[in-house]
C-alpha cells in the first residue's frame, strides 16, 4: 500500500493508524489522565497488563521513556545494569541510561543478541566498599533491532532469569517488538514476558498506533514509574484519544504480524540470487531484512532505490535494513524485489 507513491520499508514506525483506530480515536471517552480521570487510558493499561501477564501497566509517550523509567527504577543512580553491546537502550536512547537514569551501563558482546550466560555471571559486581558500583539489573532486547529483528529464544531468557534471581537483580525486557518475537516463536507473549520483572513494548511500531508505548510490571514498580513519568514531563491529559488506538493495536494488530514476517521472507528470498548483495535467509525470522552490499555503498544503493520509489534505511556503509509492516502489501514487496534487481542490472 504505497504512500504518496513510495513503498516505504524504512521502519515499522512509519505505519499510519488504521481506519478502525481513527474511528476508535474519534469516539474515545476521555478525561485528564494526570488526575487519573481518563477511562480509555485505564482500559488500555488494564488490557496491556493482562495481555502481558503483569499486575499493572503505564502508558508512556515513547519506548525511550518507558525504558528510561525502567532503568531508573531497576538500577538507579550509580548502579550497574548489564546490557547487550548493541542494545537500543545503550546505543540509541540519547544516553538516557546514564543521563537520566544515572546508571552505569555494562555492555557485553553477544552472538546475535545472546550474551553467554557465563559472561553475564562474570560481570555481576557486588559493591566492593566504595570503589565498585553494584550490579542491580539485567536487560535484554526482543526482538533485537541491531541484529536484524531476531527473536531471542525463551529457553535462553529462562536461563538469564535464573541468574537474575540468584543474584537478586531486576530483569527488564526492551520488548519494543515483543509481539513480533512471540509470533515468530509461535508462543503466547506471556511465555516471554513471564520471565521478566518489567517489560516495555511499543504500540507505535508494528502495532501501527500513532503514538505510545507501555511499561508493565508489579503494582509498586508501576506506581513509582508513574511518578517518574510525571517528572520527565510524560504525564498526558486527554490521552484517551491516542490510547484508543493502542487498544486496537493490542486487540487486533498483534494478531496479524505473521503477514509482515511472511512478506519479509518473500522479499529476502526474492533478492537472494543477486550476487552483488548478501542476505542471510536463516536470520529473516520477523519483519526485518538486512542486506549486506558487496559492491555499492548503502547511500548510493538507497539513492537509486529512491528513484524507483522504494525507501529503506542505511545501517552502515554496506548494510541496509528493510522493514515490513501494516502499510506494506504484497505489491510493495514485488515493487521492491524488482527495484533491487534493476539497481544491479547493467
Ligand atoms: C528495540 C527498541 N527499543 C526501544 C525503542 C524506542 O522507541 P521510541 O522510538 O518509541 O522511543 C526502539 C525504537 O526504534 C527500538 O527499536
Amino acid at each position: 500500500m504505497s504512500y504518496k507513491g513510495y513503498s516505504d520499508f524504512r521502519s515499522d514506525t512509519v505505519t499510519r493508524p488504521t481506519e478502525e483506530m481513527r474511528k476508535a480515536m474519534y469516539e474515545a471517552e476521555v478525561g485528564d489522565d494526570v488526575l487519573g480521570d481518563d477511562p480509555t487510558v485505564k482500559e488500555l493499561e488494564e488490557l496491556a497488563a493482562e495481555t502481558l501477564g503483569k499486575e499493572a501497566a503505564l502508558f508512556v509517550p515513547s519506548g525511550t521513556m518507558g525504558n528510561t523509567i525502567a532503568v531508573k527504577l531497576a538500577a538507579g543512580e550509580g548502579k550497574e545494569i548489564i546490557l547487550e553491546e548493541h542494545s537500543h537502550i545503550y546505543n540509541y536512547e540519547a544516553g538516557n541510561v546514564s543521563r537520566i537514569a544515572g546508571s552505569l551501563p555494562r555492555p557485553l558482546p553477544s552472538d546475535h543478541g545472546i550474551i553467554p550466560i557465563e559472561k553475564i555471571e562474570e560481570n555481576i559486581h557486588k559493591s566492593l566498599r566504595d570503589h565498585i558500583p553494584e550490579t542491580k539489573a539485567i536487560a535484554l532486547e526482543n526482538t533485537h533491532n541491531y541484529w536484524g529483528g531476531v527473536p531471542i529464544p525463551t529457553d535462553y531468557i529462562k536461563e538469564v532469569s535464573k541468574v537474575a534471581k540468584k543474584h537478586n537483580l531486576h530483569f527488564h525486557l526492551d520488548g519494543a517488538r515483543v509481539f513480533n518475537a512471540a509470533t515468530a516463536l509461535g508462543v503466547d507473549v506471556k511465555e516471554i514476558t513471564k520471565h521478566f520483572d518489567s517489560v516495555m513494548f511499543c504500540l507505535s511500531k508494528g502495532l501501527a498506533a500513532p503514538v505510545g508505548s507501555i511499561l508493565v510490571g508489579g503494582k509498586e514498580f508501576i506506581s513509582e514509574a508513574r511518578i517518574i513519568r510525571k517528572y520527565l514531563g510524560g504525564g498526558m491529559r486527554q490521552a484517551g484519544v491516542i490510547a484508543a488506538a493502542g487498544i486496537v493495536s493490542i486487540k487486533v494488530m498483534t494478531k496479524r504480524l505473521d503477514e509482515d514476517h511472511k512478506r519479509a521472507k518473500r522479499l529476502a528470498e526474492g533478492i537472494s540470487d543477486i550476487k552483488e548483495l548478501q542476505v542471510d535467509l536463516e536470520r529473516v525470522k520477523t519483519n526485518f531484512v538486512m542486506i549486506h552490499l558487496k559492491t555499492m555503498s548503502s547511500f548510493e544503493f538507497l539513492e537509486k532505490l529512491k528513484e524507483k520509489k522504494v525507501l529503506a534505511l542505511p545501517f552502515n556503509d554496506k548494510l541496509v535494513r528493510f522493514v515490513t509492516h501494516n502499510d506494506i502489501d504484497d505489491n510493495d514487496v514485488s515493487i521492491a524485489i524488482d527495484a533491487i534487481h534493476s539497481v544491479f542490472r547493467i
